[in-house]
């Protein structure tokens, strides 16, 4: 499905499939749970679900001219890390806008974590006091002018990498690389887990499943807390993408959101949250985040236990990443 489009590599190649076999017998052993480690995916500056998007990308960042890399996230944004890591890797500057999308008071949460990490990488990191909101913001625009009218040029690249034309394509391939995976295990998956918020991962499975008619069975946990907007996103992203491929026509229906685990707010971790991190790393090892991760093992922990998938259902967890903002939620977790 993406054979004419470009690819620059940024990721390992395939990333694994691992059974989460403690997990799945601690919550009664109806279903079996397994994980796609998009967390492990590349020697970039921890990975994460970005670098499949920004494989699409870079060609034509590449092509375009320009020599830097702009985007916007909130303070602890993987997105902006990985573009910051993607710079470096392929020498062009970058210039971050970082929003108060979170209002989280850790004393160092602007100083640990993905910031961190984007500073050492040489980007230049500007934080700017405004709220949440997924959508294409002034402040972005406004430093892709400055790059401008400092003699530099710019490539613009949205909040999550969603709203880019080619954004959407990364995640078809996750679907081609499960359909190929599934052959050498010997069987399907019943359904896909993804955490959900700027919407093109979500979107690109769902173009991708739809291949062999099985998109309705992703299933997206809303970790945004402004979901009609973020669904809204997902729809006209999946669109845009199967257009862009001579793909299925996409329906609203087949959208599948669930909106019951993103409280309190986007960033914040709600108890059941943060009993769903402890679960996952005190049976597995496995680590997740308290904005994104978290809030999706939150979601199938819950699905599981009300008896959403059915008995003898495989599930594939999409885990996308963002260990990193962790850091910032030192205090939460100070006894572990
Ligand atoms: C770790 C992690 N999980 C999930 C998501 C959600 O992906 P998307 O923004 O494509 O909906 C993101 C980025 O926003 C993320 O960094």
């Amino acid at each position: 499905m993406l054979e004419k489009f470009e690819r620059y590599p940024l990721t390992f190649g395939p990333t694994p499939i691992e059974k989460l076999e403690r997990l799945s017998a601690h919550l009664g052993g109806r279903v079996e749970i397994f994980a796609k480690r998009e967390d492990c995916n590349s020697g970039l500056a921890f990975g994460g679900n970005k670098l499949r998007k920004l494989e699409y990308i870079v060609p034509d960042a590449i092509a375009s001219g320009a020599d830097t890399l702009v985007s916007i996230g909130g303070v602890q944004s993987n997105h902006t890390r990985m573009v910051a890591a993607t710079a470096a890797k392929i020498g062009m500057k970058c210039r971050l806008v970082q929003e108060s999308w979170v209002p989280h008071d850790d004393a160092v949460y602007d100083r640990v974590g993905n910031i961190l990490l984007s500073r050492v990488m040489g980007a230049e990191v500007q934080l700017v006091d405004e709220g949440f909101d997924i959508g294409i913001r002034e402040s972005w625009e406004n430093a892709l002018e400055d790059v401008r009218a400092k003699g530099g040029k710019p490539y613009p690249i949205p909040a999550g990498a969603s709203v880019h034309k080619l954004g959407g394509l990364g995640y078809v391939g996750f679907a081609e690389e499960v359909r190929k995976q599934e052959v050498a295990l010997g069987f399907t998956f019943d359904f896909v887990v993804v955490c959900t918020v700027t919407g093109s991962t979500h979107a690109g499975m769902v173009v991708g499943f739809a291949k062999d008619g099985r998109h309705r069975s992703v299933i997206g946990i809303d970790a945004s807390a402004t979901p009609a907007q973020t669904r809204a996103q997902v729809l006209d992203i999946a669109r845009k993408t199967s257009d862009l491929i001579g793909g299925k026509n996409i329906d609203p229906e087949d959208i599948v959101l669930n909106e019951d685990h993103a409280y309190p707010v986007y960033g914040i971790p709600s108890k059941e949250t943060l009993e769903a991190i402890r679960l996952a790393a005190r049976l597995e090892g496995m680590m997740t985040d308290p904005v994104y991760e978290g809030k999706s093992m939150q979601g199938m922990i819950d699905l599981v236990r009300k008896g959403f998938f059915p008995a003898g259902s495989r599930i594939l967890y999409a885990h996308l990443g963002g260990v990193p903002a962790i850091n910032g939620y030192s205090y939460t977790f100070r006894n572990g």
